[in-house]
């Protein structure tokens, strides 16, 4: 029987207006789609309107579409920007919002920033192993002065290719590999 194609979805950490994750994400979707070897899907995190945890009953629907379309998915990308040396509010946020439907599945993490994002992506790394989910190793650090001008349009080098097929190749095998045991 033919395997099911996996489900990658590639998550857009920040909500600020006038944000350049979109670019971002559309370029990585761009470069997953041509290896034909899953089905990826950009999740923005504002569409879901998260209200801060814990402020209100939790009844709004967002909370629970947000919680439905991570049940849905094998595995993850994070479109991850650096605030303050970690991630976005809205980001953990996000990630407080779920507990189960973030176990036992893969992620790789896309990172942005004066320096890549490298400090939220390696904050990012210690969230995900409260909540079993296994990153992996490839990690593409996209520079503000270098893959941006003025730092709002996006221009990625291309060094970064291999990167991001290396990463995606990383997270579809452990993707697939976690698959096994959540049934
Ligand atoms: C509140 C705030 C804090 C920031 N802190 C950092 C930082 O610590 N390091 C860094 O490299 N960039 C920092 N930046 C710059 C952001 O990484 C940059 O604005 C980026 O475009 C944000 O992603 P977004 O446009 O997708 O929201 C900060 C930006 C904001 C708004």
């Amino acid at each position: 029987m033919a395997q099911e194609s996996l489900k990658i979805g590639i998550i857009l950490g920040s909500t600020r207006q006038g944000r350049v994750s979109p670019q971002v994400g559309e370029w990585v979707k761009k470069l997953a789609d041509e290896r034909g070897d899953a089905t990826y899907e950009i999740v923005d995190i504002a569409e879901y309107e998260l209200p801060f945890l814990g402020t209100t009953d939790g009844t709004e629907p967002g909370i629970a579409a947000w919680n439905e379309k991570l049940a849905s998915l094998d595995g993850f990308v994070f479109i991850a920007q650096e605030y303050n040396h970690s991630i976005s509010g809205s980001l953990k946020n996000a990630l407080d919002f779920a507990r189960d439907a973030w176990y036992n599945k893969a992620a790789g993490i896309v990172s942005y920033g004066s320096t890549g994002g490298a400090r939220a992506a390696e904050h990012l790394r210690g969230i995900l192993g409260e909540l079993k989910v296994a990153d992996v190793r490839t990690h593409p650090t996209l520079s503000l002065f270098l893959d941006f001008e003025n730092g709002q349009d996006f221009k990625p080098q291309d060094l970064h290719h291999a990167n991001i097929t290396a990463m995606l190749d990383e997270v579809n095998e452990w993707s697939t590999a976690l698959k096994t045991i959540r049934k």
